[in-house]
């Protein structure tokens, strides 16, 4: 299974720059993430892309939230994907993310 998202950076920042709206979605992890960037808008949106394309290929499961879904990286930066604990998914999950100044992408395969 596979699913796909992009998004405009200029349209993510309603949500960066309120902070209520902001952690419905990014978890504490994701959060000091990128704000440890000067460009962190473009994170930000590659996070959201990369949890979005993560819903689609999992077929959007109702029970399935923004923050059930969490992107960690290793330490080379190759991020993953950390499922909540109660979504019973045992595939493994891929993602990969991509960004602009301008737009981000990213890809999710599920094996
Ligand atoms: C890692 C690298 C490929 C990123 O490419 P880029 O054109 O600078 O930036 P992009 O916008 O396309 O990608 C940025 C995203 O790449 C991902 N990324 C970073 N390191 C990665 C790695 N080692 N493997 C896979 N993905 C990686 C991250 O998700 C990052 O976004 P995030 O920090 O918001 O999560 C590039 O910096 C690079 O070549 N670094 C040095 C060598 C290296 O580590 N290569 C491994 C990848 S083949």
């Amino acid at each position: 299974m596979i699913g796909i998202d992009i998004l405009e950076i200029e349209r993510i920042k309603n949500i960066a720059d309120d902070e209520k709206k902001l952690k419905k979605i990014f978890t504490k992890n994701e959060i000091k993430y990128f704000n440890n960037f000067e460009n962190k808008y473009e994170h930000i949106c590659g996070f959201f892309c990369a949890k979005e394309a993560v819903k689609k290929a999992l077929d959007c499961p109702k029970n399935l939230t923004f923050l059930d879904i969490e992107i960690l990286h290793t330490k080379s930066g190759k991020p993953y994907v950390k499922l909540n604990e109660k979504i019973d998914i045992k595939n493994q999950i891929k993602i990969s993310i991509s960004h602009s100044k301008t737009v981000a992408t990213a890809v999710c395969l599920v094996i």
